[in-house]
């Protein structure tokens, strides 16, 4: 029994089931350079990406299906598409809304989301809005080179913006996005609030056709990823193999718990030759 596995059993989560390993052999470096596109998007302005840059920092090509990295997130997906738009749809409150995080810092929430998001839209007849929440440390804008004057938390701040304001489209046409926006004093709280409340909610009525991912911050650092977890269908805890102790695992199990009915364990960065790719999911 693995360490998702042990958490997930202890916090009455478990149903788990193998998988081949998570990891991809290259990890990107923080400072590695990065093609930004000159100008600033706008909703209505395309957002194409950089390809060759993403494919070498490990991320899905959508015109490469055959990889092992999209062949991995075909497998991690499929349960948590049934659940979003499939036959438990009904079962299941705000199933189109899913968060990813983690227990700690840099375990690969935003490389599980981007790739999450790149693996759904590349499916022609599903649509992904993806959500940089992590509004203290985003990176979704960073990796994949958008630059953007506006995003969630100047909608969160101000009542003058609409949705469609702050949503930008990309090449796929199946993919949206909305980043962070400007960084604010208070913008981890505008996370718990009222109004980040009622966005949720809107995510899942107005746009439940839509499966909308959220990176989120760590869960054992601050309470906004708990706060936030409680208004998803879905959340996935991203985990370091080999890194994160057990008792953090444990710990984050334990707030999901109250959070979300559908808890999906992603353990990340495992090596190839421990043969140790799992994902814990848990339905209870
Ligand atoms: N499966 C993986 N294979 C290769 N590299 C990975 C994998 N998962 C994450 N990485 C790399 O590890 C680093 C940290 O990942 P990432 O930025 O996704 O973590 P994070 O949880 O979002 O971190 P933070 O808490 O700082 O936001 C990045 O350089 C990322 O590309
Ligand atoms: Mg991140």
């Amino acid at each position: 029994m693995n360490m998702l596995e042990k958490a997930f059993e202890k916090s009455k989560l478990l149903e788990s089931k193998k998988l081949k390993d998570t990891a991809s052999e290259k990890e990107y470096k923080n400072d590695s350079p990065r093609t930004e596109s000159p100008e600033y998007k706008k909703p209505g302005d395309i957002i194409n990406f950089d390809w060759d840059y993403l494919h070498a920092h490990g991320f899905i090509r959508v015109d490469d299906s055959h990889s092992r990295i999209a062949e991995e997130y075909r497998n991690i997906k499929r349960p948590l598409v049934t659940n979003a738009l499939g036959t438990r749809k009904r079962d299941i409150k705000n199933s189109n809304l899913i968060l990813i995080t983690s227990s700690v810092p840099g375990e690969g929430k935003t490389f599980t989301s981007i790739n999450l998001a790149l693996s759904i839209a590349a499916e022609m007849d599903k649509k992904v809005l993806l959500i940089d929440a992590d509004v203290a440390k985003p990176s979704i804008a960073k990796v994949l080179g958008i630059k953007s004057k506006i995003g969630l938390i100047d909608f969160l701040e101000t009542d003058t913006l609409q949705l469609s304001d702050i949503i930008l489209q990309t090449e796929i046409p199946g993919l949206r996005i909305i980043t962070a926006g400007k960084s604010h004093k208070f913008s981890t709280e505008l996370l718990a609030s009222d109004k980040m409340i009622a966005l949720s909610k809107e995510l899942s009525s107005r746009y439940s056709d839509r499966i909308v991912i959220f990176d989120t911050p760590p869960l054992l650092a601050t309470t906004q990823a708990e706060v936030l977890a409680s208004q998803m269908g879905q959340v996935i805890l991203v985990v370091a193999a080999e890194k994160t102790p057990q008792s953090f695992v444990l710990e984050s199990t334990k707030k999901l718990q109250n959070c979300s009915d559908i808890v999906l364990g992603v353990l990340n960065k495992a090596q190839r030759t421990l043969n140790a790719g799992y994902y814990g999911y848990g339905h209870y």
